[in-house]
């Protein structure tokens, strides 16, 4: 079965190689690319998604979002992380051929989920900011979407815990009014966070070999992929990177990847802790209880990193060849 997805994204090294394998995917159709700030500046963001639809020919529409989070401060663009224009040393020409949709992300969310009740499943690997806002413009939209999977937070299993805080992964910590409005609103989620995407490494012979068998499109993730593993080698100790994004896209293709855990999910948006997410999985009764109202969400806590990985190699080989 073919699921078709929006994907809201902060192109970022990671998102691209995401964009990517869901193009590539036989068993995804990419309708869309909704764009946030995060990584990258909004305008970078879109200009790179728009850069990755002109490069690989996608059908996919891409719309502009959210340029700031819902309230807090905003921390500014990854470029430690991502490079200064989110796609580490390649640079998306200031020029394009395409152009993005005239109408704001979560306005094309909106639109999207009410032509198509219950047959788009949203995918979110950036701040949650355009997720919310759809939210609240119309909150009808929680029983129209087909599924919401999320690439963030962090539960502290397999001792993973915050990436840009002791306690926050970075999509979180970026806005996490955001994310526990999407985390706590009554529709189906799915939380792939650190616990397992740092379960998965893309090492720097795998990207090599990936280049060596995946024609252009292998030549192009590795050459992205340059910044990023400076980034891991000086600031994490590592020859290679975690597995974020691309982990997202290979729950959409195959769920039994992943052992999901069942259990409302709530997200610290202010002081020390922001961005930490805490689900409560116990059935437990309390005296005071603000997990109980809203959705039961599924988040991720193992992951058969070998059979993801052969996964993401044989997709980007496969559509290397039809290139
Ligand atoms: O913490 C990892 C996440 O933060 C990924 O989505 C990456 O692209 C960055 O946005
Ligand atoms: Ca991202």
């Amino acid at each position: 079965m073919v699921t078709k997805i929006i994907l809201d994204t902060d192109p970022g090294i990671d998102d691209a190689m995401a964009i990517i394998f869901a193009e590539a995917s036989p068993d995804i159709e990419l309708m869309a690319v909704t764009t946030v700030f995060g990584n990258a500046t909004i305008e970078n963001s879109t200009r790179n998604a728009l850069y990755l639809k002109q490069k690989y020919k996608l059908k996919a529409d891409v719309a502009q979002g959210a340029d700031k989070p819902l309230s807090r401060a905003p921390v500014g663009a990854t470029t430690v992380v991502h490079g200064e224009k989110g796609l580490g040393t390649v640079e998306a020409p200031e020029l394009l051929e395409v152009e993005a949709d005239s109408r704001p992300a979560y306005q094309y969310i909106i639109d999207a989920l009410t032509a198509e009740p219950g047959e788009i499943t949203l995918v979110a690997v950036g701040p949650l900011t355009n997720l919310a806002l759809a939210l609240a413009a119309k909150p009808e939209i929680v029983d129209l979407v087909k599924e919401v999977v999320v690439m963030g937070g962090a539960f502290g299993e397999n001792g993973h815990r915050g990436n840009v805080s002791p306690y926050a992964e970075a999509n979180i910590y970026d806005d996490p009014h955001a994310a526990d409005r999407v985390f706590s609103a009554d529709w189906p989620v799915a939380i792939i966070g650190l616990d397992v995407t740092e379960e998965s490494f893309f090492s720097s012979e795998y990207l090599d070999q990936l280049r060596d068998d995946a024609g252009q499109v292998g030549q192009f993730i590795w050459d992205v992929s340059r910044y990023y593993l400076k980034f891991y080698c000086e600031r994490v100790g590592l020859e290679g990177c975690h597995v974020h994004d691309p982990s997202a896209i290979a729950y959409v293709i195959n769920p039994q990847l992943f052992t999901m855990r069942r259990g409302p999910v709530r997200v610290v948006t202010e002081g020390p802790a922001a961005g930490y997410t805490i689900q409560k999985f116990e059935q437990r009764k309390y005296m005071h209880d603000q997990w109980k109202e809203g959705g039961s969400q599924l988040v991720g806590v193992k992951v058969q990193s070998e059979s993801l990985l052969d996964l993401y190699r044989r997709t980007i080989i496969d559509f290397s060849q039809k290139l």
